[in-house]
């Protein structure tokens, strides 16, 4: 085996703890969405989420399509800006749709807010945060999530699509970034 990568500290979710986490999310998500007249809209955030969303929306059983969003808040340092900018738009119109986004991790909570704004906006039937971890300690705006995989100590997480300047998006598993 390949020696382990020093910068990958401690474990903070296990692979199969994620897989049955999303499988439970999926089932629940699938119970609150059931008998609606058009298909859920899944808005994955880019790029990190797509690990999660791709696993999450396989475990789904109710119709369901995906869109996908691009912002920009972290350049490659490892603390927010607060500033937010569309990089990618939805191709889809959301007005009178139920829509739930999928995020990889809420931090400071400063995206989604941003996000929830701007996309409440556009008149969707019903808007709902999925988001695989949870940083509590570090959250600056209080917000509505309604779906959350883990909470996760302040730590910088890297793996199942978390990077650290675009590295380790890879790994099965959620660990600490080594200080
Ligand atoms: P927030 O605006 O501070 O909530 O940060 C949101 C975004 O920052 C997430 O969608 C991630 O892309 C990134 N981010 C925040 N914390 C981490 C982390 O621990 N590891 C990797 N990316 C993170
Ligand atoms: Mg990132």
């Amino acid at each position: 085996m390949a020696p382990r990568d020093p910068a990958i500290a401690e474990m903070l979710v296990e692979a199969d703890e994620l897989q049955n986490r999303v499988r439970q999310l999926g089932e629940e998500i699938s119970r609150d969405y059931a008998d609606r007249e058009q298909d859920l809209v899944l808005v994955c955030v880019l790029k990190g989420a797509v690990f999660f969303l791709s696993d999450l929306m396989r475990q789904i059983t109710v119709p369901c399509e995906v869109d996908f969003m691009a912002v920009a808040s972290y350049g490659s340092a490892t603390a927010s800006s607060g500033v937010v900018r569309i990089l990618k738009d939805l191709d889809t119109a959301i007005q009178d749709r139920d829509v739930l986004i999928v995020e990889d991790i809420v931090d400071s909570g400063l995206t989604l807010s941003y996000l929830l704004r701007n996309l409440q906006a556009r008149g969707p039937r019903s808007l709902e945060v999925c988001a695989l971890l949870t940083k509590p300690d570090r959250r600056k705006v209080d917000l509505p999530a309604r779906y959350i995989g883990f909470e996760i100590p302040d730590r910088f997480a890297i793996g199942y699509g978390l990077d650290h300047v675009e590295r380790y998006r890879n790994l099965p598993y959620v660990a600490a970034l080594a200080e």
